[in-house]
């Protein structure tokens, strides 16, 4: 004690005080803990809520803590690179390294098991196309009978992501992202902000079944509105929304934080409430009725019109395949966008993202085949979408016969989404679905727009490589011939024998 009191006078004042301070503060903070460990101890024990904390007061507290940083750890130490879901390690390295232009060969070997069922193999030919004068990428034309046709020959292009749902910066960033790519961007359910406009990209318009941006004060379709969207000319095609794969039967979810005032004024809502939409068009009851309201758009905005659909039931398109017979191949859908069960969302109930809706696997080939038995195939394109963001699930849907594929998810990587899954609480840490500014500020536009070009461009490109190693000269001249599925016995077979073409049905 002697030692350590003469220890403090031979100490400089200001240090001997500032160390007098610390002390004090030290046991105050202690006594704070103690006092609200105490507190805890008693409020746990008298609660009855909650099993675990009576039982186990305060430590209780650890279970939740544990339950949440479990989720970072996983990511980072315990998972293999192949097995996280919705998007595993690999994956999305595979995107991190395309769009941020580095290298993406791999060394030494692949990581991949070959023999789990569902694995698509490509079949490589001896003699590859050679990739020195290659012809140029071959466009599509969608909506011959519209008035102002699109025509592009992008092989991946933006998926529906409303404003609203993701962020300003985040939407100015896949518009130049899409302008520089030279790939078309779907609105989503949201309405048209400035910022899709901004980058100059073709643009897809989205309408939910609230109809935002193209609503009257009721909620119904209004035309001077659908004009005014359709005069801009980077807005190319109009597609309904009937489902999307995470939430078929459910309308758009937008919590109450994300409805801004501006969100609500281009949305036609009011602000800071929460936006649910309707969980279907109510004035689209039956195939009849699909039909009219396409061919009533197509009339208004004199662009092509498709819908989107993720697809369980499927009579219903055999049945819309007759009438559009009756009515004149004219009225036709000019696409089908076919989402995959697995797909994402901003927020959804998990029993319909989980157990509702076919998986694109499943999907793709079945719907391609109505429209080729009912001799449709040409007339209406059809977009894939769901999981597709690397070179080999593009390839499939290629080989399965799509004309076109989009993603959601793959361009959120490209911004630099980190799969923390908090889409549906406005704190998303990459600033990407927030409307935090603070977490905004992380996002930057320009960079984000370099990245989303990187992507696009690596992924065509590993999809013309694989289509050059089978021996046609780009993607969308693979067959159902060239990839085969690997089964549960751990043999392949040929995916042209699990879904063997049909014949065209002739009237
Ligand atoms: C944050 C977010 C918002 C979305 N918003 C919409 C939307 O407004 N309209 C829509 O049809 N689909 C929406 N989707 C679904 C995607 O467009 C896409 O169909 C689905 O995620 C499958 O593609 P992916 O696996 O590449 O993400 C959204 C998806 C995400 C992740």
């Amino acid at each position: 004690m002697s030692s350590m009191s003469s220890m403090s006078s031979m100490l400089p004042p200001f240090v001997a005080e500032t160390l007098n301070l610390m002390a004090i503060l030290f046991v105050w903070v202690v006594g704070l803990v103690a006092m609200a460990v105490v507190l805890l101890l008693i409020y746990d024990l008298m609660q009855k809520r909650n099993a675990i904390l009576r039982n186990y007061p305060v430590i209780g507290h650890l279970r939740v803590f544990f339950e949440h940083l479990g989720m970072f750890f996983r990511q980072y130490f315990f998972a293999m690179d192949r097995e996280e879901m919705p998007f595993n390690r690999a994956e999305r390295n595979w995107v991190e390294r395309s769009s941020s232009g580095k290298d993406n060969t791999v060394a030494f070997g692949s990581t991949k098991t070959l023999t789990p069922s569902g694995t698509v193999i490509f079949v490589n030919c001896p003699f590859p196309v050679l990739e020195t004068g290659m012809p140029p990428r071959p466009a599509v034309v969608i909506g011959p009978f519209s008035r102002q046709p699109y025509e592009t020959g992008s092989i991946i292009n933006i998926s529906g992501m409303s404003y609203g749902a993701i962020s300003k910066p985040a939407v100015l960033a896949l518009s130049k992202g899409a302008a520089l790519a030279g790939c078309w961007m779907n609105t989503g359910e949201g309405g048209l902000s400035p910022y899709h406009l901004k980058g100059g990209c073709d643009i897809v318009f989205q309408i939910g079944t609230a109809k935002y941006g193209v609503r009257d004060a009721d909620g119904k379709l209004c035309d001077e509105r659908l004009k005014e969207v359709a005069s801009h000319k980077e807005v190319r095609m109009f597609e309904i929304k009937l489902s999307q794969g995470a939430k078929p039967g459910k309308g758009g979810i937008l919590p109450a934080t994300k409805v801004t005032t501006e969100i609500a004024n281009i949305r036609g809502i009011p602000e800071g409430q929460d936006s649910i939409s309707p969980n279907r068009h109510p004035e689209v009851d039956n195939v009849s009725e699909l039909l009219d309201m396409i061919a009533h758009i197509r009339e208004v905005t004199e662009k092509p019109v498709g819908f989107k659909a993720v697809i369980g039931a499927y009579g219903w398109l055999e049945q819309m395949c007759e009438e559009i017979h009756a009515r004149g191949v004219e009225s036709a859908p000019d696409f089908i966008t076919v989402d995959s069960g697995d797909g994402g969302t901003g927020a959804a109930p998990m029993p319909l993202m989980d157990n509702v809706g076919l998986p694109i696997k499943e999907s793709l080939p079945m719907v391609l085949d109505i429209l080729i038995r009912t001799g449709l195939r040409d007339r209406i394109k059809v977009i894939a979408s769901g999981k597709l963001i690397t070179p080999a699930e593009l390839a499939w849907a290629y080989s399965a016969g799509t004309d076109f594929v989009t993603s959601a998810r793959g361009f959120m990587f490209a911004l630099g989404c980190i799969q923390a899954m908090k889409c549906n609480k406005n704190t998303c840490p990459t600033g990407i679905t927030t409307h935090d500014r603070r977490l905004q500020k992380g996002l930057d536009p320009e960079d984000k727009s370099v990245r989303v070009k990187n992507f696009v461009m690596k992924l065509r490109k590993g999809t013309e490589i694989i289509a050059h190693s089978c021996g046609v000269s780009h993607p969308r001249a693979l067959k159902r011939f060239h990839c085969r599925i690997v089964q549960a016995d751990g043999k392949s077979m040929p995916l042209i024998d699990l879904h063997p073409v049909p014949e065209h049905a002739a009237k």
